[in-house]
């Protein structure tokens, strides 16, 4: 039996929940939030859908009653609030640092061997927290951002070469920010050629430019934060430790030395197995790559100076 619990069952949260039950990623989902009635009623929508989609996993929203969550194999953190137009994900680190610190004491109290895989934003900050306040082993923690942030270069490379999104390859590290994410265009792909021969220096600059204010856009259309494609970016990472997938997924994951920085949680290709993160890739960056990279580093390390003691 695999369980998965989501706190949060906000936008992304749900998302995430309806992603696992349709996609049927794990037998059980429990979904829970602080507001009362919020989780139980997403929940039921969604399982009203089972007998539509012909679905066999088990969704149960929950008032944060974290008995209901004994024994999840993965816990997804998306609880706390998102920016509105205008706000940086950092602007919302006091609160949802108290946030992500009480949620993940209760969520550990009941499940102790959970791989935890924490969405709150500014998310390389709030990964770091948790890895600070829990000292667990660190491969137990993830931090999705990479993957959202993945998805959309891939989105924009496709819609920039008029191909299918499924035949882009393309990969994001570096924060989970406007201005700190590094959508490497050296080593995007369509169908193994290698976009910089299909697509001018100018174009792919333009695709990189709107990848890194991709969650920006959406706030000022939507007036709050995406959900779909970052509820089923938090799915692909919960599948692939679910079912032992080994996908190389961009995470933020606490560095040890690896792309030269130590004590610090950023987005580097990561293979995702029933351990958590199982391996970091270090791919051969160049000289302008790995600048970019240390800046991207500088800023996140400033950004988590903020956290409250
Ligand atoms: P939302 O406001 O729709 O949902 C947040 C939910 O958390 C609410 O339902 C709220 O009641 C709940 N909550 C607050 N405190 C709680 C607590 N102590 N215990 C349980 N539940 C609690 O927000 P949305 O859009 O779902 O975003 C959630 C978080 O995810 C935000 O911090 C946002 O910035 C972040 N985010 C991160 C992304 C990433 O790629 N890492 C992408 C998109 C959003
Ligand atoms: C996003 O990238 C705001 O982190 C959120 O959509």
């Amino acid at each position: 039996m695999s369980k998965v619990t989501v706190v949060g069952a906000g936008n992304v949260g749900a998302t995430c929940a309806n992603v696992l039950v349709t996609n049927q990623v794990a037998d059980e989902v429990v979904l829970l939030d602080i507001k009362e009635g919020v989780a139980e009623g997403k929940a039921m929508d969604i399982m009203q859908t089972a007998n539509i989609l012909n679905l066999n996993t088990r969704l149960t929203g929950v008032t944060n009653d974290y008995s209901k969550t004994d024994g999840s194999d993965v816990v997804v953190i998306t609880s706390g609030i998102p920016r509105k137009p205008g706000m940086t994900r950092e602007e919302l680190i006091g609160v949802n640092a108290g946030i992500v610190k009480s949620v993940v004491e209760s969520v550990l109290a009941h499940s102790p061997n959970a791989i935890i895989v924490c969405v709150s934003n500014p998310m390389d900050t709030m990964t770091y927290l948790i890895h600070k306040h829990t000292n667990l082993p660190k491969n137990r923690i993830i931090g999705m951002g990479g993957a959202l942030d993945s998805a959309r270069f891939k989105y924009f490379l496709s819609q920039a070469l008029g191909a299918n999104a499924t035949e882009v390859e393309g990969i994001v590290i570096g924060g989970h920010g406007d201005t700190t994410m590094i959508p490497l265009k050296r080593f995007a792909a369509y169908r193994g050629l290698p976009v910089s021969t299909l697509l001018s220096a100018e174009c792919l600059d333009k695709v990189a430019a709107d990848t890194m204010v991709g969650g920006a856009t959406l706030t000022k259309l939507l007036g709050t934060s995406a959900w779909y494609a970052p509820g089923a970016a938090a799915a692909q990472v919960v599948a692939s430790v679910l079912h032992d997938q080994k996908r190389l997924i961009s995470c933020s994951a606490l560095l040890d030395g690896e792309y030269g920085e130590k004590d610090l949680c950023i987005g580097v290709p990561c293979i995702l197995g029933k351990n958590g993160i199982e391996k970091i890739v270090e791919f051969d960056l160049n000289a302008e790559e790995k600048e970019l990279f240390a800046k991207s580093a500088a800023a996140v390390h400033k950004t988590n100076s903020a956290l409250p003691c």
